[in-house]
């Protein structure tokens, strides 16, 4: 899907991408938008001409990464002095001008709503001028521009972007701006698109991707939409808030087989006290209700979540509390973080007051009762004929493939005639906490392949 240049590129460009989903949506753009500026993209840092960063602000840890990362490029710019070195994305709209100050090697900053003017940075900067764009829009969507996507079955596509939730312990309204959203046409063209390139799997994102409002549509008319491009994709979308899980988007997604049965629904805290702090808009009850509602309406659902450990008051019962919900949700997935304080938030004014190893504890307390309760949901597969994608050769053995099921769980299989984008039919012969390990049958639920350890056995 390379756009068309008028001249043809020469100059290098390489981008290293950190953070959500998003940030990997918009390199893809950032990449897009300095191919028509007359540079190809490469995988190595070291034949660059300019290395961009795409960075993350959600916690501490994350900034930090880009300073040690930095400092390795320093070499490089060492060696090459007419390198550009440039920050994008949630860290340079944070800190700004700050990036460029003193024996930086920094020489442009540019915030996620200002990709078009790279190209033209990128000239001043080899001219010796420090550029800096970190304007927010309420109307920047990058509609009319094709994300220069790599080779495979799996494409992000971002529906929205910003923010208008202030959770008061989050960055995200103040580096990516006010909520706004694509027009439901130019989604839908992008997704035929994308079927005509025999893509396979799509998932739709946005911070907050179920608040996405369009004239008149709403986000379950733009996953009605967005699946009946073509049976054969199967559609994903994160993240999604509890308070705009409408009745009508579940409904949608139990109607359209190839809408996966899966939710990524982020509680935060399962105490009502912290939610409030958290300005999360939803009580626990709420929370559940929703739940419930989504089980009745899309059985074998997979749900997963992200949890804060340790915000600002958070009593041992809190913590509890918590820890009970998770037993009641009983996900399949979490994400767990430390709470981390970040200036200028609503939290920030709260102070810090739990010690960093009571967060550090409750946080393992999270992560072993997560860990317990997915290990035991994936037992429910074994000996279930699942309908597996398959994405490719697995990391570890090359006769051993992965794929995903419906609900996005990744299945290890022994290798046989199976291509890259196919569906088959897999037996789940065992599980562990994090993956299911299967072979295929045909139609008849009969083996196709005999996988090596029961060949053994
Ligand atoms: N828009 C998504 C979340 C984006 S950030 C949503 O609302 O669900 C991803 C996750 O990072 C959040 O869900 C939250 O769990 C975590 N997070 C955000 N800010 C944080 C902070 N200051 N400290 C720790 N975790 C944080
Ligand atoms: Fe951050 Fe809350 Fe917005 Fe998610 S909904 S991006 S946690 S402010
Ligand atoms: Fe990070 Fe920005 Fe995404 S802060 S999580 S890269 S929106």
């Amino acid at each position: 899907m390379t756009e068309q240049t008028t001249n043809p590129p020469t100059r290098k460009v390489y981008v290293e991408t950190y953070g959500c989903q998003m940030n990997e949506a918009d390199s893809q753009i950032v990449l897009s938008v300095m191919n028509r500026g007359g540079f190809e993209p490469t995988a190595d840092m070291a034949a660059a001409d300019v290395i961009f960063l795409n960075t993350c602000s959600i916690r501490d840890n994350a900034e930090a990464r880009i300073h040690g990362r930095l400092t390795n490029i320093a070499y490089y710019k060492k060696r090459n002095p007419g390198l550009v070195v440039g920050i994008l994305g949630c860290m340079a709209e944070r800190l700004r001008r700050d990036l460029l100050g003193d024996g930086s090697i920094v020489d442009v900053v540019v915030g996620p709503d200002e990709y078009r003017a790279l190209p033209e940075l990128v000239d001043e900067a080899r001219h010796g001028e420090k550029g800096l764009a970190v304007k927010l829009s309420r109307v920047e969507t990058y509609d009319d521009i094709t994300p220069l996507r790599t080779e495979g079955i799996s494409a992000w596509l971002s529906v929205m972007r910003g923010c208008d939730k202030f959770c008061t312990f989050c960055v995200v309204p103040f580096t990516r701006g006010r909520e706004r959203s694509r027009s439901l046409s130019s989604i839908v063209r992008e997704v035929e698109e994308l079927a005509a390139h025999d893509f396979r799997e799509i998932t739709l994102l946005g911070q907050n991707v179920n608040s996405y409002r369009s004239e008149g549509s709403d986000f379950a008319d733009l996953l009605a939409a967005v699946a009946d491009v073509d049976p054969r994709i199967r559609i994903r979308y994160t993240t999604s808030h509890p308070q705009d899980m409408s009745d009508r988007l579940i409904e949608t997604m139990a109607s359209r087989a190839n809408i996966c049965n899966y939710i990524h629904l982020p509680v935060q805290s399962g105490s009502n006290r912290v939610l409030r702090l958290m300005n999360r808009t939803y009580t626990v009850e709420h929370y559940l209700e929703r739940i419930a509602r989504i089980h009745e309406l899309i059985p074998g659902v997979s749900m997963s979540t992200d949890i804060i450990t340790g915000f600002p008051t958070e009593t041992e019962d809190d913590h509890r509390l918590t820890l009970e919900l998770i037993e009641r949700v009983r996900y399949d997935g979490a994400y767990t973080f430390k709470y981390s304080p970040r200036e200028n938030t609503k939290a920030w004014a709260m102070g810090d007051d739990v010690p960093e190893e009571v967060k550090a504890r409750r946080l393992e307390e999270v992560i072993a009762l997560c860990r317990g309760i997915s290990a035991e949901n994936n037992q429910r597969h074994v000996g279930a004929v699942e309908q597996v994608l398959v994405d490719g050769p697995s990391r570890k053995d090359e006769l051993e493939w992965r794929g995903r099921t419906d609900t996005n769980k990744v299945v290890i299989f022994r290798h046989g005639d199976e291509q890259i984008g196919d569906y088959v039919p897999m037996k789940i012969h065992r599980a562990s906490a994090a993956t299911l390990f299967g072979s295929a049958v045909d139609a008849a639920g009969n083996a196709t392949f005999i996988p090596l350890q029961m060949a053994i056995a």
